[in-house]
């Protein structure tokens, strides 16, 4: 997959894996990445789907339908990428954290869904449900950031209601913060994502 890789500085540090959203590249989020840690590892990736030139992480059928056979298998591409990236670039595979936004913060959560152990805990900015009907793996104690926007009409409150109860039943230490506005990051939500990483992480 294509990406960026940037070294941290202290090996203890979890290394951070930067998932854009529809439209972006693996260059989006790189600053995002070092607010929320200066010294962590980074690993950018660029989905590797395109929807009329855009890149993406799965392929949809329409806005918020997803194709389920292509997440599945898109899914298990990215774990098998951090897998062999762990290698490559001799970090810890089970000390990543996933910050995805939108698009790539729904792959995150199918990180979550269907791989107990390919995230370490996840900032997700504008998730939604990424699959529903199956059994979630055992997550316990994994903690989760959802940064959610009370007027967004790509994921509405329930359906983050939804995802904050299918990933605390499996046994992950949600926290969700709300803003008032919609599918847009703000600055105050990744303020939030930095102080909710400080307690968990650093
Ligand atoms: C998705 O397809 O993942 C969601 O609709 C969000 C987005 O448009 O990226």
């Amino acid at each position: 997959m294509i990406h960026i890789f940037e070294p941290g500085d202290h090996p203890d540090q979890p290394t951070l894996l930067l998932l854009h959203g529809t439209g972006g590249t693996e260059r989006d989020l790189l600053g995002i990445g070092r607010m929320i840690s200066a010294d962590a590892a980074l690993l950018s990736v660029r989905g590797n789907v395109l929807e009329n030139g855009m890149p993406r992480f799965f392929r949809r059928l329409a806005e918020g339908v997803f194709d389920e056979a292509d997440l599945v298998f898109r899914t298990r591409e990215l774990n098998d990428f951090l897998d062999e990236s762990a290698k490559t670039y001799g970090f810890d595979r089970n000390r990543v954290v996933a910050v995805g936004y939108s698009n790539g913060a729904n792959i995150a959560a199918s990180l979550l869904f269907h791989y107990p152990k390919a995230l370490r805990g996840a900032v997700l900015f504008h998730p939604m449900v990424p699959r529903r009907g199956i059994p979630l793996p055992d997550l316990s104690g994994t903690p989760v950031f959802i940064g959610a926007g009370k007027n967004d009409p790509m994921c509405p409150p329930e359906e983050t209601e939804e995802l904050n109860r299918l990933l605390s039943d499996a046994g992950a230490r949600v926290d969700v913060a709300w803003s008032n506005h919609g599918h847009q990051l703000t600055p105050g939500e990744v303020k939030n994502a930095v102080r909710w990483y400080h307690t968990h992480f650093a």
